[in-house]
């Protein structure tokens, strides 16, 4: 089981490189499964969730080759001789329901096991459900398992109970190939929904209103081939922005958008940390002790819940306290018990976790629980006195992309222990 030892107090200075976005790939690969010809992505960030995504696919008969550069992937799905998804590979990746909108789409039937919830929530799917039964799909749910079947899919106005992310994607991937308009109320705002119609748009799809509540799509008879460059991880960003805001130092960030990071940035400037940005670069700077933040997450374009945990451990060494509101699911606060055990001083209260900042965190061994709650304790581990050992990071490893290299890159003392996987 692999291991972070971190050894906290140096500040970060020099250069990092941003990744392309986890959340971005994950349906764009499966959006493979909606052509016969071949889809070339770049920008592609090494995670184990893209593997686990290649796995699945290939499982399926796509072929997955790399492309002309470290980064490209070349995706072909003219040979596609099973449409399901086990149990196996789903319990490990819940984004895996991403291949049921198009596997209806272009073949008409699916077999995708219901993913199972996660740490942070029961995480349901019975949005994407309801909205692929809106578009004539018959779905049925036995021994585990989302069974579907459509002659073809037919256009439809569907509204979302709620803002659901991977829903639009997954319903919006579908709507390619229907027959007729659809039209997603509701829909998803975040850079990755939009950079996906890009993408599709890109294969011959016709979408308009992407970025907006509203997305409208007229289905066509088929997608071809094309080239998409994988938007950067503006998460991973937000991530390593607050990295630089707790230790003190001066970075810059390569291949970073600011523009799909400004509610994050603003709340960073209210805390007193310098960020200056560019069309593809953000510099951070801090020196001296942040000032206490409070924010509660919300759909984008506000607070992103996966930048929660890592802004949390930043007011947990702020001046003053804050308040962090959750609102999206119902149990991301899994890492207030670890950052506790590094001497923060945070109480829980349902929705909300109030955080007094201290002084000094002190290094302990912790345990990560999720993805964004493991780069919470890295952050905690980098500002702590002396050494900090961060269990459990096969979460870490799902969606970030070679980090204790690029920390190390500017400085951290961080390296991997234990057994390699
Ligand atoms: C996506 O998850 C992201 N994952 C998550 O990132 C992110 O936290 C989340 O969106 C919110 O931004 C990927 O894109 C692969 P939702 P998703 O459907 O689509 C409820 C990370 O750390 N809901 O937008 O699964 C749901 O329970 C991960 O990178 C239903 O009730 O999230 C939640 O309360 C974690 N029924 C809310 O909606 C449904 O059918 C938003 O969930 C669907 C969702």
């Amino acid at each position: 089981m692999d291991k972070l030892l971190i050894r906290g107090g140096q500040r970060l200075n020099g250069e990092v490189p941003i990744s392309g976005a986890k959340n971005a790939a994950l349906p764009e690969l499966c959006a493979a499964l909606l052509s016969a010809e071949p889809l070339t992505l770049t920008n592609v960030p090494r995670l184990q969730d893209v593997s686990t995504t290649l796995k699945l696919l290939r499982n399926m008969g796509v072929a997955a080759e790399p492309g002309a550069t470290e980064d490209a992937l070349v995706l072909d799905a003219s040979r596609v001789t099973l449409t399901e998804a086990p149990y196996e590979l789903v319990k490990t990746m819940r984004a895996s329901i991403l291949v049921l909108g198009p596997l209806l789409a272009r073949f008409g039937r699916a077999r995708v096991s219901l993913p199972g919830g996660c740490a942070i929530g029961s995480r349901p799917v019975d949005q994407h459900i309801k909205g692929l039964q809106a578009m004539g799909a018959e779905i049925r749910v036995e021994h585990g398992y989302i069974v579907a079947e459509a002659s073809r899919l037919q256009g439809a106005r569907i509204t979302t109970d709620m803002v659901t992310v991977t829903g639009t994607e997954n319903l919006l991937m579908a709507a390619c190939l229907a027959e007729g308009e659809t039209v997603l109320e509701n829909a998803a705002q975040e850079p990755e929904v939009s950079d996906l119609a890009e993408m599709l748009i890109a294969m011959g799809a016709r979408i308009e209103g992407h970025g907006t509540r509203r997305i409208t799509v007229q289905g066509v008879e088929s997608l071809h081939g094309a080239s998409h460059h994988i938007v950067p991880d503006r998460i991973e960003a937000g991530t390593f922005l607050c990295a630089v805001a707790a230790t003190g130092g001066d970075v810059v960030l390569r291949r970073a958008n600011a523009a799909h990071l400004t509610t994050v940035i603003e709340k960073l400037r209210e805390a007193g940390i310098d960020i200056e940005s560019g069309d593809d670069w953000i510099r951070v700077r801090g020196s001296g002790r942040p000032k206490a933040v409070s924010f509660r997450t919300s759909e984008y374009p506000s607070f992103p819940t996966d930048m929660q945990a890592q802004f949390m451990a930043l007011n947990c060494i702020a001046e003053g306290s804050s308040r962090v509101t959750e609102t999206i699911f119902e149990n991301r606060f899994m890492h207030v018990n670890e950052l506790t055990r590094l001497g923060a001083q945070i109480e829980v209260d349902g929705h909300t976790a109030i955080v007094h900042g201290v002084e000094r965190l002190s290094g302990a061994t912790v345990m990560a629980t999720d993805l964004r709650a493991s780069a919470s304790l890295v952050i905690g581990g980098l500002v702590a006195d002396g050494e900090t050992l961060v269990d459990r990071i096969y979460h870490l490893d799902r969606g970030y992309d070679r980090m204790e290299s690029k920390l190390r890159a500017i400085g951290a003392q961080i390296e991997r222990v234990g057994r390699a996987p």
